[in-house]
C-alpha cells in the first residue's frame, strides 16, 4: 500500500527561532499533494517567530522551556511523551538549537531529521556552518538533511544542495543563498520520508524510485 492511499504521516518540528524552515513545510504540506501533514511543533524557547507561524497555520505548538526542568534529559523526555500524545511519526528539527539527548534519539531512532546549514561532514557540530565555512575559505558551501543519530551531525545524509561562495559573500549573504536551499531540500526530504521512499543502509540512504516504478 503506498502513503497516497493512507491517512497523511504525522510530522513533528522542533523549532528555536525563525521558523522560515518550518514555513516551508508548512507552505509544501498546505500544497494539497503532499504526503505529510503537520501534526505539532515543539520549541525550546518562548515568544519565538515560530510559534506565530504555527499559530497561523493552525498547528498545536507546545513550548518546553530548559529553565521548567531539572535537566535537559527530563526537558526532552517531557518532549518525547508529547510526540506520543500527538502521535507524530516524523520528527524534524528546523533550526532547533538544542542537543538531542542520546536517549530520545534512541527512542526515535531512524525518526528523526535535521537540517544543517553546510555540506556536512564539513562545519558540522554547531550553530555557525555558515560562518565557519566562509572563514574556512572554501568555495563551494551548502546544506545537508540527514537522519539523526547519537553524534551531532553525524548521521546518514539524505539530501544536499551545493551553494557557490562568491568573492564578496558575507555571513548574511551566504546563510540567505543557503536558505534558500534548505527551503527546498527539507520539504522535499519529508515527502521522500512520508512516501517511503529512503532506506538507511549502513551510512548511506538509498532514495528508492517512486511506488509502481523500478530502478
Ligand atoms: C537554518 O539555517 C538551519 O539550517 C540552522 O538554523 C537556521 C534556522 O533557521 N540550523 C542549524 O544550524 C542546526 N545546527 P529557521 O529558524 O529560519 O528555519
Amino acid at each position: 500500500m503506498t502513503r497516497q492511499d493512507k491517512d497523511p504521516l504525522r510530522v513533528a518540528v522542533f523549532v528555536s527561532g525563525r521558523g522560515s524552515n518550518l514555513q516551508a513545510l508548512i507552505d509544501a504540506t498546505q500544497k494539497g499533494q503532499s504526503s505529510a501533514r503537520l501534526a505539532a511543533v515543539l520549541s525550546n524557547r518562548d515568544g519565538v517567530y515560530a510559534l506565530e507561524r504555527a499559530q497561523r497555520a493552525g498547528i498545536p505548538a507546545r513550548v518546553f522551556l530548559r529553565r521548567d526542568y531539572a535537566s535537559r534529559a527530563e526537558q526532552q523526555a517531557a518532549m518525547l511523551a508529547y510526540l506520543r500524545q500527538v502521535g507524530a511519526e516524523l520528527m524534524v528539527l528546523a533550526g532547533f538549537d538544542q542537543i538531542v539527548e542520546p536517549s530520545l534519539v534512541r527512542a526515535l531512532e531512524g525518526r528523526v531529521i535535521n537540517i544543517h546549514p553546510s555540506l556536512l561532514p564539513s562545519f558540522g557540530g554547531g550553530l555557525h556552518g555558515q560562518a565557519d565555512a566562509l572563514a574556512y575559505g572554501v568555495k563551494v558551501s551548502g546544506c545537508t538533511v540527514h537522519f539523526v543519530t547519537e553524534g551531532v551531525d553525524t548521521g546518514p545524509i539524505i539530501m544536499q544542495a551545493p551553494v557557490p561562495v562568491l568573492e564578496d559573500d558575507t555571513v548574511e549573504t551566504l546563510s540567505a543563498r543557503i536558505l534558500e536551499q534548505e527551503h527546498r531540500i527539507l520539504p522535499a526530504a519529508v515527502e521522500l520520508y512520508a512516501e517511503g521512499r529512503l532506506r538507511i543502509e549502513g551510512r548511506r540512504v538509498r532514495i528508492l524510485p517512486p511506488a509502481g516504478k523500478s530502478d
